[in-house]
């Protein structure tokens, strides 16, 4: 049997493309190994969002190369996408590039690579398909991503995603919820809904689902506990979602609406689409409901003319949201994107300086929002056991870490259970307690 090893980076929609392509590789009677030394085909499935993301994957290739002679390379993701045929000019050992867009063509791609081709490649943007197979192989036994938009076509200045993953194309509603009861079959009790802007879901079928429907109708489906979803456009962000989450206990008290700045001249060079106000408002929304969301967003410092004044306004957007997490980063300058046209640039320096006060800003923020729930009790899915503290790793329905103990310990495995838990003590990124 033929071997193959994968090996994965960037968001959700990647790992959950290489479940997808792992189950098509089995199907073609390839057999999965756990290092590149021991396979024939090596893939690598890579992301190209920030930083001198292109570098790193060739540095990455040319260590595979020495280690691992005479074997078939394959790099596959974004940064396949973005850099396209110019990756067997600096690395002549690849044969196989292939973007996401391009993957229901790896079966005939692997038979050209079988028959002794060694350049194939799947690069066009130019598709209407979404990549569904029956064979993804999840590595989460209780916990399954599903993927129902593909794409994204807004044009943040700043972003490559447009570029190395294509226009926007939803999956049908049925399709989806196909798939949802296929899992809750298998055992499955959450599902988190995928794509690079959920919002902008356009049921294809005759049902002509909202996103907050088809949201609404997987949290129904029989055996599903929890349900997530990401990532949302504040844009495109309707109170329908909402409304669905007051009304539907198994869509989880968790919304991910990535914000970017605070500062509406920022939001407006960055092509957000949005003000401040606009995004305060779907705030709002999520604060007048009678459930406790948690909010957490994606923040980048440092944008091209960001002044001292839009970076406080970052600031105060924090003090006046309370977010329970966010993501941050330095802004960096990403082929093909509008914004490299835009000069006025930050210092590196200066962009770290803006990201540490940031981060110190929010850890005191989590701190007093994760202690808020100290005595209360919260229900979790167990993840798994952590030998080094003897604790279970569970996740509330605010997708917090909640770290508990049991009062007798037990010798049967917890994982993938729902249980009751006591919040003892509080951090800023997680929270401790014991099962009542
Ligand atoms: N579709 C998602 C974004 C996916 S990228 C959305 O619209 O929210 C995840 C995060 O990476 C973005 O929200 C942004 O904060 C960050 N990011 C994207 N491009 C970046 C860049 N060039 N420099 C720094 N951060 C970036
Ligand atoms: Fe990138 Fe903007 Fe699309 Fe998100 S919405 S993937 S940040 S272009
Ligand atoms: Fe990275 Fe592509 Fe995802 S650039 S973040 S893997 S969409």
């Amino acid at each position: 049997m033929k071997k193959f090893y994968i090996e994965t980076f960037g968001c959700q929609m990647n790992a959950h493309d290489s479940e997808k392509v792992i189950g098509t590789l089995i199907d073609k009677g390839y057999g999965q190994v756990e290092s590149p030394e021991e396979a024939d085909l090596v893939l690598y499935n890579t992301c190209s969002i920030r930083d001198k993301a292109e570098q790193k994957v060739f540095n990455r290739l040319q260590e595979f190369k020495r280690k691992n002679k005479g074997k078939t390379f394959g790099v596959l993701g974004c940064v396949a996408q973005q850099e396209g045929e110019r990756i067997f000019e600096k690395a002549p050992h690849v044969s196989l590039v292939c973007g996401s867009a391009s993957y229901n063509h790896l079966p005939q791609l692997l038979v050209q690579l079988e028959t002794g081709n060694r350049r194939v490649t799947g690069l066009s943007l130019d598709t209407e398909d979404t990549f569904e197979t029956p064979m993804t192989r999840r590595d989460n036994p209780h916990r399954a991503y599903i993927t129902i938009i593909e794409g994204c076509d807004k044009a943040c200045a700043y972003c490559v995603v447009p570029y190395t993953r294509g226009p926007e194309r939803s999956r049908t509603s049925e399709s989806v919820l196909r798939e949802t009861r296929e899992l809750a079959e298998l055992g499955y009790s959450e599902i988190q809904l995928l794509g690079q802007n959920v919002n902008s879901y356009r049921d294809p079928s005759p049902a002509a689902l909202t996103f907050a429907q088809l949201l609404d109708a997987v949290g129904r489906v029989d055996g599903i506990r929890r349900v997530r979803f990401t990532t949302s456009h504040p844009r495109d962000f309707g109170k329908d979602i909402i409304d669905a989450m007051d009304a539907n206990p198994n869509l989880c008290n968790q919304v991910h609406l990535p914000v970017q700045s605070g500062s509406n001249n920022v939001l407006a060079a960055m092509q957000r689409l949005y003000t401040r106000e606009d995004y305060m408002r779907r705030i709002e929304w999520m604060k007048n409901s009678h459930r406790n969301i948690a909010i957490s967003t994606d923040i980048i410092v440092g944008f091209p003319g960001e002044s001292e004044r839009d970076f406080e306004q970052t600031l105060a957007l924090l003090d006046e949201v309370e977010y329970d997490s966010i993501f941050s980063f330095k802004y960096s300058q990403r082929p093909n994107t509008p914004a490299l046209k835009l000069d006025d640039h930050i210092p590196d320096g200066e962009k770290g300086r803006r990201l540490t006060i940031l981060q110190e800003k929010q850890r005191t923020i989590q701190l007093r929002r994760n202690a808020d729930y100290i005595g209360h009790v919260e229900e979790v899915m167990v993840e798994g056991f952590n030998k080094a503290t003897g604790q279970w790793i569970g996740r509330t329905t605010q997708h917090k870490t909640l770290n508990f103990t049991t009062p007798q310990p037990t010798e049967e495995s917890l994982t993938g259970r729902y249980l009751s838990v006591r919040v003892l003590r509080a951090g800023p990124n997680s929270l401790v307690g014991e099962a009542v």
